[in-house]
């Protein structure tokens, strides 16, 4: 095959529009070291031109040995990590809830930091990861990988362009793989908002570039484990998000797609529409007595292989070369005001002005711990 946007082999740092590092230029430690975790790092290990994984923590030892020694790096603990100066930068993978801790304990240490999606929970605490980074002068990038996905760039490039026109409706949707085999007694609540949704409510704000999120209005239920509805589990969402360019978007997740993982968005504007987004895993189509059938990921480090590879490789670039940050700390803020105020009008029934998230930072439940 040759080297093509579908070629997920292809980590040259130029296929995605970045210079290349020098041997060993950039030293990273990975801090949680569950699913995310581990793709990261061996993402960081072996994929990524120099770049070097240098540490491996998780308050669970065994879960940092065990992947620190598979990749060739050294288990620390998060003192440790943080006190090395031959770590330059840290991955965060832990929790939702330990993000806005960590970030500012990395910054305060002078680390740069790769922070998984959401970089908070609360606005206060986005805030304040926002400026430790800032104070530190260090690179802060969230994990929103959709916008380093070949089919999103693209999508993203002809609206800038101009080919899309003016942007009149947005759409963008999460299925996660199912059957749904999670205990919905420890999906911490609002997951479906704050980590599932929160992918969508960013890409809708990247494609529909210098616009303002105003109002949202959200519908949620247990569809899948309806049996937890009563204990709050919400697996099946819809939300409408009003832009302040007259751009009406929504978003749509659910928790169980038997067909395997599916992230799809479009774009229709006053010129044209952008699609983008594909469940298949592969382009081969099988025909046969029961009709036509293609292979679909049963996971999204399959299906967004690519684009999680480009997003680390951009953190990189960011720290090596000053590129700009791709995915910053204030953006992944109005991602989070848009699952608040979603959240808000779950508990409400009623549609809720960003603005009236934004002046209650200090105030609003989440019903985080
Ligand atoms: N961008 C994406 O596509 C994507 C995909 C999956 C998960 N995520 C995000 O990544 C984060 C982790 O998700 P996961 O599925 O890997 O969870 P996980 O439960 O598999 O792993 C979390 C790990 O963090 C460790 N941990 C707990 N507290 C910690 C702390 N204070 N410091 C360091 N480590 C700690 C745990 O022991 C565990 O090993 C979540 O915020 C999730 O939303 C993002």
């Amino acid at each position: 095959m040759g080297r093509t946007e579908m070629d997920d082999n292809d980590v040259r740092p130029e296929r995605f529009g970045l210079r290349s590092p020098g041997v060993d230029a950039l030293r990273l430690a990975v801090v949680g070291a569950g699913r995310i975790g581990a793709n990261h790092a061996e993402i960081v290990a072996r994929r990524i031109p120099g770049v070097r994984l240098v540490a491996v923590a998780d308050p669970v030892e065994s879960a940092a040995q065990r992947l620190a020694s598979e990749l060739g790096a050294e288990p620390a603990s998060l003192e440790d990590v943080l006190a090395r100066d031959d770590v330059d930068g840290v991955l965060i993978s832990a929790p939702a809830r330990a993000h806005a801790d960590l970030v500012v304990a990395a910054a305060a240490a002078g680390k740069h930091v790769f922070c998984e999606k959401p970089m908070a929970v609360t606005l206060a605490d986005a805030e304040r990861a926002v400026g430790a980074a800032e104070e530190a002068g260090v690179v802060l990038q969230v994990g929103f990988n959709r916008r380093f996905a070949p089919g999103f760039v693209a999508s993203r490039a002809r609206i800038d362009d101009g080919q899309v026109g003016n942007p009149q409706i947005l759409r963008s949707l999460t299925r996660d793989p199912g059957p749904f085999a999670g205990d919905p007694a420890r999906v911490p609540q609002w997951t479906i908002f704050l980590e599932t949704l929160i992918h969508d409510f960013d890409i809708l704000c990247w494609l529909n570039p210098g616009a303002t999120p105003q109002r949202v209005h959200a519908f949620a239920d247990a569809l899948v484990s309806p049996e937890a509805r009563s204990r709050g589990h919400l697996d099946t969402a819809v939300v409408s998000i009003q832009f302040d360019n007259g751009a009406i978007a929504t978003a749509d997740a659910n928790f169980s797609a038997l067909y395997g993982y599916d992230v799809r968005a479009e774009v229709f504007g006053s010129k044209g529409m952008v699609t983008t987004g594909n469940a298949r895993a592969t382009d081969m189509t099988f025909y046969d007595a029961d009709g036509i059938h293609t292979d679909t990921s049963r996971r999204d480090t399959d299906l967004l292989r690519s684009a999680y590879v480009a997003e680390l490789t951009a953190f990189a670039d960011s720290i090596l070369h000053g590129s700009p940050v791709r995915a910053t700390g204030a953006e992944a803020r109005t991602a989070l005001s848009i699952a608040l105020a979603a959240i808000r009008s779950v508990e409400t029934g009623a549609t809720v002005a960003i603005a009236d998230v934004d002046t209650a930072v200090h105030g609003l439940s989440t019903g985080a711990a």
